[in-house]
C-alpha cells in the first residue's frame, strides 16, 4: 500500500465566495473520496462539463469541495479488488467522477472497482484522453443511431457544434464508415479543417435560416447535436421521414420548444444519449468499438496537450466556444 501521507497536487473545486472556483490544492490520499483502486494518473482531459464545473457557470458539481475532471487514465497504483492489481493500465468516465467524487485532475484518483475500465487493446492512455468522455459520447451516439437502423445509404447526417470535442470525433467515425457527414459550426475560419476530419458539407450557423413551420423541408436522416436549444428544435423540424436525433448537448441552451408533428408525420426518433450513467456491459462494448471499428484515424490532428499548470486556462475559453477539438491534460505536480 502507497503512503496515506505523500502529498499531492489536485485541482479542486470549492466554494468561494459563494461560487464554486477550481483551485490547485496540495492533497494525501487519505483526502480522497473512497474506493477500491488506486490510479496514478497519467492523463485527464476537458470536457464542457469540466470547464461548466470548474468555473462555477453551471450547477454541475453535486459535492463540494471536489476535485475536477471527469475522466481519467493511468496506472493501478493500489486494489483492493481482485480484478485490478497494481500495474494495470485503466481508464475511468462518468459515473460521480469530478462532480460527486473526487476526479482525475490529481496526480490519484481513488475509485470504486465497478467504475474502473480495463484499457482496451490498441489504445495507449494519452488515446484513452484524446477521446475521453466526448469519444465514449460520440461512440455511444453512433451506436445508438445504428440500432435505430441508421445506415451511409438512408441520407444525410447532421453534426452540430462540430469543432467541438465530441463533433470533431464523431464527424471522423461517421466519414470513415461511409456517412455522408454535414457539419454544422458557428467557426466560419474552421472550415477547412472540418473538411479534413470527413464533413462532405459544411453549414454556417451565421447563415442558417431556421424558418419557423413546424415540419421545414425535410433534410437529414441522422443529427447528432451538441447545442440543444433553437438547433434541437430546428432539427426536429427538418428531420426526413423516420430520421433519428441523438441529443447529447446543450452547449447552446437547455430549453426544446417544438411540437409534435415531426413525431407523429415523419416518425422522427429523439434519442438520449447520457455517457456518465452507461451501465457496465455497454460501457466496455463502446470502449471495444473505439478501439477498433470506431477509432478516429485522425485522432492526433484534434488533440492539444497541456499541462496541468495551464488547465485553468483552458476552461473560458471553452466556455466561449473558442476551443477546437480535444484537449489532453499530462498530470503532474504542480509548483
Ligand atoms: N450527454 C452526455 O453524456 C454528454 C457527454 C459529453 C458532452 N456532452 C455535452 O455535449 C456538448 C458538447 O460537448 P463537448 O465536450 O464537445 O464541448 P465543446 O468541445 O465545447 O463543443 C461544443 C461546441 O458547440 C458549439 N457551441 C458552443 N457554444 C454554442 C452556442 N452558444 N450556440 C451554438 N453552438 C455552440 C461550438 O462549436 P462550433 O463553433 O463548431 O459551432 C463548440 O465547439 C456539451 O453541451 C456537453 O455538455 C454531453
Amino acid at each position: 500500500m502507497m503512503s496515506l501521507n505523500k502529498k499531492f497536487t489536485a485541482l479542486q473545486i470549492a466554494e468561494v465566495a459563494g461560487k464554486a472556483r477550481g483551485a490547485f490544492v496540495s492533497l494525501t490520499l487519505d483526502d480522497l473520496s473512497a474506493g477500491e483502486v488506486v490510479i496514478q494518473t497519467h492523463y485527464s482531459s476537458v470536457n464542457y462539463k469540466d470547464a461548466l464545473a470548474a468555473t462555477g457557470t453551471g450547477k454541475v458539481m453535486r459535492r463540494l469541495p471536489c476535485v475536477g475532471g471527469i475522466d481519467v487514465a493511468g496506472v493501478v497504483a493500489h486494489s483492493d479488488n481482485a480484478r485490478f492489481k497494481i500495474g494495470d493500465e485503466v481508464l475511468v468516465t462518468g459515473y460521480d467522477l469530478g462532480v460527486a467524487h473526487d476526479g482525475g485532475y490529481a496526480e490519484y484518483v481513488r475509485v470504486p472497482a465497478a467504475w474502473v475500465v480495463p484499457l482496451p487493446t490498441g489504445l495507449s492512455l494519452f488515446e484513452a484522453m484524446a477521446l475521453g468522455t466526448a469519444g465514449f459520447t460520440a461512440a455511444l451516439a453512433i451506436h445508438r443511431l445504428e440500432q435505430n437502423e441508421l445506415r451511409p445509404d438512408s441520407g444525410k447526417v447532421i453534426i452540430t457544434g462540430a469543432t467541438g470535442g465530441v463533433a470533431s470525433l464523431a464527424i471522423q467515425m461517421l466519414a470513415q464508415r461511409g456517412f455522408h457527414v454535414v457539419a454544422l459550426t458557428g467557426k466560419d475560419c474552421e472550415h477547412d479543417y472540418l473538411r479534413g476530419l470527413g464533413a462532405a458539407e459544411i453549414v454556417s450557423r451565421q447563415q442558417l435560416v431556421m424558418g419557423s413551420r413546424a415540419l421545414e423541408k425535410s433534410l437529414w436522416a441522422g443529427a447528432l447535436d451538441s447545442v440543444g436549444g433553437e438547433t434541437l428544435a430546428w432539427l426536429t423540424r427538418t428531420m426526413q421521414q423516420d430520421g433519428c436525433i441523438a441529443s447529447f448537448g446543450n452547449a447552446g441552451g437547455i430549453e426544446l420548444h417544438t411540437t409534435v408533428l415531426p413525431f407523429i408525420l415523419r416518425g422522427v426518433k429523439l434519442l438520449g444519449v447520457d455517457s456518465a450513467a452507461t451501465l457496465m456491459p455497454l460501457r466496455l462494448q463502446i470502449w471495444q468499438r473505439l478501439s477498433s471499428d470506431l477509432y478516429p484515424k485522425q485522432l492526433e490532428k484534434i488533440v492539444e496537450q497541456v499541462h496541468f499548470a495551464d488547465l485553468p486556462q483552458v476552461f473560458p475559453k471553452m466556455l466561449a466556444g473558442k476551443q477546437r477539438g480535444r484537449v489532453v491534460v499530462a498530470i503532474q505536480a504542480v509548483r
